[in-house]
């Protein structure tokens, strides 16, 4: 199999400085209590691993994970519940780790479906953002980046099941 190399959109380094950024503004804002955070499977492990190593906070991590794209760069429609949290959310802090927000359906559907489990508090995080495609108004409380409509990969995100390990975020291109 031929090795991929896309154009690098985000550099490791660029991710890691902004990564410190969104931690201290974490630490400021839940100073002395617990938070759960919630790593949304499987784009997010990444982010959410380098993440949580730069919180000082009590940390309980758990993870969800939805599907919604299957093996396009299109989003179905609809988002399904493939793994749910292990632990009760009831009156906890909720610290929501995704790796993008695209159209904003996938995020909205996990916001509603945690809602009712009466959590004290739901917080996001998102590495990226793509405005030009958002349909479904969502609130980033901590967000990475802003990017164009380019479909990317690396640091977590796929295509079509690849490219998960590289360690930038990098654009699919047509030469490669
Ligand atoms: P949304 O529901 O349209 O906001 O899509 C969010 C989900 O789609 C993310 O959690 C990703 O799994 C996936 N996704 C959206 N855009 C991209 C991309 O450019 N590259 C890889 N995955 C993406």
């Amino acid at each position: 199999m031929e090795h991929f190399r896309p154009d690098v959109l985000i550099s490791e380094e660029d991710i890691n400085l902004r990564i410190d950024d969104l931690a201290r503004a974490i630490n400021t804002e839940f100073a002395g209590e617990e938070i759960v955070v919630i790593c949304i499977l499987k784009g997010a492990f990444m982010f959410c691993s380098d993440l949580i190593k730069k919180l000082e906070l009590p940390v309980r991590l758990d993870f969800m994970q939805v599907s919604s794209y299957g093996e396009g760069t299109v989003s179905s429609g609809n988002v399904k519940l493939e793994m749910d949290v292990s632990e009760n959310l009831k009156d906890q802090n909720i610290l929501i780790v995704e790796d993008i927000v695209d159209t904003g359906l996938t995020i909205n559907t996990l916001v509603e479906m945690l809602k009712v489990r009466n959590p004290k508090k739901i917080k996001l995080a998102s590495l990226l953002f793509k405005p030009s495609r958002n349909k479904f108004p969502v609130n980033i409380d901590y967000l990475g980046f802003e990017i164009e409509d380019k479909f990317v990969i690396g640091y977590g995100l796929d295509y079509a099941g690849r490219y998960r390990e590289l360690p930038y975020i990098g654009v699919l291109n047509a030469g490669n």
